[in-house]
């Protein structure tokens, strides 16, 4: 692999212990993807706090770490926190109210917000979005063809697909501190081309269809780039739920939308002139099978409400809101959105309507992140493919089984004002 006199000076340590370890492991992480060079990221980047590496044997310890930024390091591009520290392990706003030990008592919360680590990362620039979907609060997005190292289901696509980034689902401190990432996978050009395209029977509009086609796309194209036809142009939300579930059902890093989003004026120009691989039609059974795939229940009592996966955009809180207006609950109800975007929510007015309804707005993490719903629960409603999926898969035993049914917003609000389930694929 070539590597620049400056990057061959970080890896002998010449810069180092902390920038050795990270110019290691970002050859390390080159040669698993085959890249022949690295790329200066002149975009952004972010990383899941405070884990210094994704392989055990490049992380460092916090001495290390306060070393360096006592002598003054920063990251070298502008980094944002992903979720919560430690993988979204705890509420960052709201937790006081979510009836759920231990994340509802006060020391929980402080050891989980780790601020020894993460006083070190401010210190060096650290954005602390702490959201899976930091985009939404970021207000500095990458410009086309921009570098970038991001993580996250609905991220990675925005970066790439919706706002014409390039970045591989590969945000770390190295790539955060030395502006780096290898010249892979979406960095190069060609790579980012369609090779399949998705048809489907119904014209895709709603937020669920959205949903359930990602997930469908995901199942369907794995690794590969689809171009999608017969959709109406996406919303904002529609995208971020098209990028979750993509990156549940498979792993789209990138896709396009012809006519919508910005490599794809047409379909011609999303497929580079060239012929499709595969072109793939789904029809209206196909959709069906993936929205009930995602429900997974025997009753139809719903316990506990969850919405917000990705985090909710302020819209989506606004719409909400309107739904929520003068209504009372019968069960639980968290909603999940970015810590900046709650903040704005409490200003607006959103979240005294919410809770005089009873449900809790929640900032930084999720049922899934958490790994759990409150002690008792046993039915969970929630708007999300993704939530759908990974919640399901933690309770998969008879014994501890959790009913987990998908649908709607509108479905959701129906089943947290009654108790009940109506939701169908409609
Ligand atoms: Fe975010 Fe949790 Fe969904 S971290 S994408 S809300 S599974």
């Amino acid at each position: 692999m070539y590597l620049s006199d400056d990057e061959k000076r970080l890896l002998d340590g010449a810069e180092g212990f902390v920038r050795q370890r990270c110019m290691a492991y970002l050859v390390e992480l080159a040669t698993v993807s085959g890249a022949e060079r690295m790329v200066d990221l002149d975009g952004t980047t972010d990383f899941h706090v405070p884990t210094t590496a994704l392989v055990p044997e490049y992380l460092f310890p916090i001495e290390e770490l306060r070393k360096i930024v006592d002598e003054g390091a920063v990251f070298k591009a502008p980094t944002f926190a992903n979720k919560a520290p430690f993988y979204g392990a705890t509420f960052v706003d709201g937790w006081e109210g979510c009836a759920y030990p231990p994340h509802n008592d006060p020391a929980h919360h402080a050891k989980a917000m780790q601020p020894d680590w993460m006083e070190l990362y401010v210190r060096m620039g650290l954005i602390t979005t702490y959201s899976c979907a930091s985009y939404l609060a970021s207000s500095y997005w990458p410009s086309v063809g921009q570098h970038c190292a991001w993580n996250e289901s609905s991220a990675v696509p925005y970066c790439n697909a919706v706002l014409g980034g390039r970045s591989n689902i590969d945000g770390s401190f190295a790539s955060s501190f030395l502006a780096k990432a290898p010249y892979s996978g979406m960095h190069v050009p060609e790579n980012r081309l369609a090779t399949v395209v998705i048809d489907t029977e119904r014209l895709i509009q709603t937020d669920v269809e959205w949903d359930v086609l990602g997930f469908a796309v995901g199942e369907e194209c794995g690794l590969d780039v689809p171009a999608l036809i017969h959709t109406a142009k996406p919303t904002t939300t529609q995208y971020q739920k098209f990028n979750t579930a993509a990156n549940t059902g498979g792993s789209i890093a990138m896709y396009h939308v012809p006519g919508a989003t910005p490599e794809a004026p047409t379909l011609e120009w999303a497929l580079g002139g060239k012929k499709p691989a595969r072109e793939v039609r789904f029809d209206e059974a196909h959709l069906k099978k993936t929205y009930e795939k995602l429900n997974d229940h025997r009753g139809d009592t719903v316990e506990m409400v969850s919405l917000g996966c990705p985090h909710y955009n302020l819209v989506d809180l606004m719409l909400l809101s309107r739904k929520l207006k003068g209504k009372k609950v019968k069960v639980p109800v968290w909603i999940m959105t970015v810590p900046a975007l709650y903040h704005t929510a409490e200003q607006l007015g959103y979240k005294k309507i919410f809770e005089d309804a009873g449900a809790v707005l929640l900032s930084g993490t999720c049922p899934a992140a958490i790994a759990g719903v409150p002690g008792g629960i046993r039915a969970l409603a929630v708007d999300a493919a993704k939530q759908a999926y990974y919640i399901s898969g933690l309770f998969p035993e008879a014994d501890d089984h959790l009913d987990v049914f998908y649908g709607t917003q509108d479905d959701c609000v129906d089943a947290a004002l009654t108790g009940v389930w109506r939701g169908e694929w409609r």
